[in-house]
C-alpha cells in the first residue's frame, strides 16, 4: 500500500487495522521504529505518509469512503478442527469480508491480497451478495490479485514486479486495478485471468519454488557425502536456460509465513479432491524441508564428539532469511530447539530480531541453563558474534546477513574454545580464512 500511495499521489491510501498498538507504530515520528524491517521501506512511508498514506483504527470509516477495497489479513495453518495442520483459516478473511459488506456504500471493488485457497472469492463473493440485496443500493465487485513479493527484497519486487495478476470476471473493476498498477507498470506485465485461476497460481508460484529448495538441499546432502559441491552443481545446472540460476542456494531449508502453509494448503485441497498422489507428491516438499532442518542439528552434535551437553553454541543468525526481522517459521527455530534438547547452551545474536522475539519462538526465556554438565539447555542473546563465540566450541551461521560474510576469523577463532568448529548453513562465511584460523569448518553442500 505504501507503494502503491508512493506511485499514485492522487489516490488516498488509508491501511487500518483493529490493532491500536501496530498503528500507532506505523505513525511513529520515527521511520527506524516501523514495525516491519524492510530495505527502502522507511523511505517510501517517509515520502507519503501524511499526503496520500494513512494508518487508521477507525475500519468502517475508511471501508466507507473507499472506491477499492484490499483484504490483506493474515491467513495461516488451521490449529484445530477440520483439515487442522494443512488447511487454512479463514476466519479473518471472512470477518474482514462481514465488515466490508457492513460499512461499504455505494459501488466497491473488493481485493483479495491475502493467500487464499482456491475458491475463497465465492466465500466473499457470497458474503458480500447478501449484502447487496439488502436493498441499501450497495453493490460490490470481487478480485483476486495475490502478492508475488519477498521480504528483504519487497520494495524493488513492487517497483520492478515480473508480473502483476489480477483475476476478476469484471471486466470494469479489473481495469480500475490495472490503472492503478498502471501508474508504474507495463502493461504487458499485467496479467489479466479469472479468479479461481489467479488464486491457484499464488499457491503453485510458491510449491514450484519451495519444491527447486527442497531438491537442491536433497542433493546438497548427497554432495556432502560423496565429495561434490552443491553451488558447483547448481551452477553446472543454473546454466541450462530452462533451469535457470535462482532459487538454487541449498541452506537450512525454507522458512517463512509463507511457503510451508501454502503447499499444506495445496496438499488439502488435492485430498479435498480426491487426489491423493499428487497430495503426497506435494506433501513431499515440506517434509524433506524439516529432514534439512533436522539433519543439520544432528551434525552439529555428531562432530561435537556425539555431545552439545554443556557446550556454548554460538548462533548467528535468527530471521527466516537475510534482510528481514521476520522469524515465522525459521529453520533456525527448530535447529536451536533440537540443540538446546540435546542440553546445549546457545548464544543468539541477530542484527534485526530482538531477544524478546527469540524467547516467544523458542519458547522460553533467556538465561536457563548456565553450561554445565547438568543437561539443561537454555540460551542467552548476544550483541555481536564475537561476543557469541566467546568460550564456545562452535560457531553455527543460520542467516546469510550480509554481515557475516566479513567476519573476522583470527579475533572469533582466539576467543573460542578447542577444538572449535563453523557449522555454515548458509555458505556464506569466508571457509579459507576461518580454516586458516584454526577452525574446523563444514558448509551445506559440501563433502
Ligand atoms: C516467498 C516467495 O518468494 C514470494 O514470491 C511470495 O510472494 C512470498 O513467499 C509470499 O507468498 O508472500 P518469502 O517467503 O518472503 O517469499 O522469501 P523467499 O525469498 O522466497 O525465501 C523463503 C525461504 O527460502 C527463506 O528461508 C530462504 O532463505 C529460503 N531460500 C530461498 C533458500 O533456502 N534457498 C534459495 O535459493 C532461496
Amino acid at each position: 500500500m505504501a507503494v502503491i500511495a508512493d506511485h499514485c499521489p492522487e489516490i488516498q491510501v488509508t491501511v487500518v487495522d483493529l490493532n491500536e498498538q501496530r498503528i500507532a507504530a506505523w505513525n511513529d515520528a520515527d521511520l527506524s521504529r516501523l514495525p516491519v524491517y524492510e530495505p527502502g521501506l522507511d523511505a517510501v512511508v517517509g515520502r507519503a505518509r501524511g499526503r496520500n498514506l494513512h494508518f487508521s483504527t477507525e475500519v468502517d470509516a475508511a471501508i466507507a469512503a473507499a472506491d477499492m477495497v484490499f483484504l490483506a489479513v493474515n491467513t495461516p495453518t488451521k490449529t484445530r478442527g477440520l483439515g487442522a495442520g494443512q488447511a487454512s483459516d479463514l476466519r479473518w478473511i471472512e470477518a474482514s469480508a462481514r465488515q466490508v459488506a457492513t460499512a461499504a456504500r455505494g459501488h466497491t471493488i473488493v481485493v483479495e491480497k491475502s493467500t487464499l485457497p482456491v475458491r475463497t472469492a465465492e466465500t466473499v463473493t457470497a458474503i458480500l451478495g447478501a449484502a447487496q440485496a439488502d436493498g441499501q443500493g450497495k453493490t460490490f465487485s470481487v478480485l483476486s490479485n495475490p502478492e508475488f513479493l519477498a521480504e528483504g527484497t519487497a520494495i524493488a519486487d513492487l517497483e520492478s514486479p515480473d508480473r502483476v495478476l489480477i483475476g476478476g470476471e469484471d471486466a470494469g473493476a479489473i481495469e480500475a486495478l490495472a490503472g492503478v498498477y498502471g501508474q508504474w507498470v507495463p502493461d504487458e506485465r499485467i496479467l489479466r485471468t479469472n479468479v479461481w485461476s489467479s488464486e491457484l497460481s499464488k499457491l503453485t508460484a510458491n510449491a514450484f519454488l519451495a519444491q527447486r529448495i527442497s531438491s537442491i538441499n536433497a542433493i546438497a546432502a548427497l554432495c556432502e557425502a560423496t565429495g561434490a559441491a552443491v553451488r558447483e552443481v547448481a551452477r553446472a545446472i543454473g546454466t541450462d536456460s530452462r533451469i535457470g540460476p535462482k532459487f538454487l542456494q541449498a541452506g537450512p531449508g525454507f522458512g517463512g509465513s509463507c511457503f510451508q502453509k501454502d503447499i499444506l494448503n495445496l496438499v488439502y485441497l488435492c485430498r479435498h479432491y480426491g487426489l491423493e498422489e499428487p497430495a503426497a507428491y506435494w506433501e513431499q516438499v515440506v517434509m524433506l524441508n524439516s529432514w534439512q532442518q533436522q539433519r543439520i542439528a544432528r551434525l552439529v552434535v555428531r562432530n561435537l564428539f556425539g555431545t552439545v551437553t554443556g557446550k556454548r553454541l554460538a548462533v548467528l543468525g535468527f530471521a527466516f532469511k537475510a534482510d528481514t526481522n521476520d522469524t515465522r517459521e525459521a529453520p533456525a527455530i527448530r535447529i536451536c530447539r533440537d540443540l538446546i534438547e540435546e542440553g546445549a547452551t546457545l548464544a543468539i545474536v541477530d542484527p534485526k530480531v530482538e531477544p524478546e522475539q527469540i524467547a516467544r519462538d523458542l519458547g522460553c526465556s533467556p538465561g536457563g541453563g548456565a553450561a554445565s554438565l547438568s543437561g539443561e539447555g537454555g540460551w542467552v542473546p548476544a550483541a555481536s558474534p564475537e561476543e557469541a563465540a566467546r568460550g564456545a566450541d562452535a560457531v553455527l551461521i543460520l542467516t546469510e546477513w550480509g554481515a557475516y560474510r566479513q567476519l573476522d576469523w583470527v579475533a572469533i577463532a582466539a576467543v573460542m574454545r578447542h577444538p572449535a568448529w563453523l557449522f555454515d548453513a548458509r555458505a556464506v562465511a569466508d571457509a579459507a580464512a576461518a580454516r586458516a584460523a584454526g577452525l574446523n569448518v563444514w558448509r551445506v553442500g559440501e563433502g
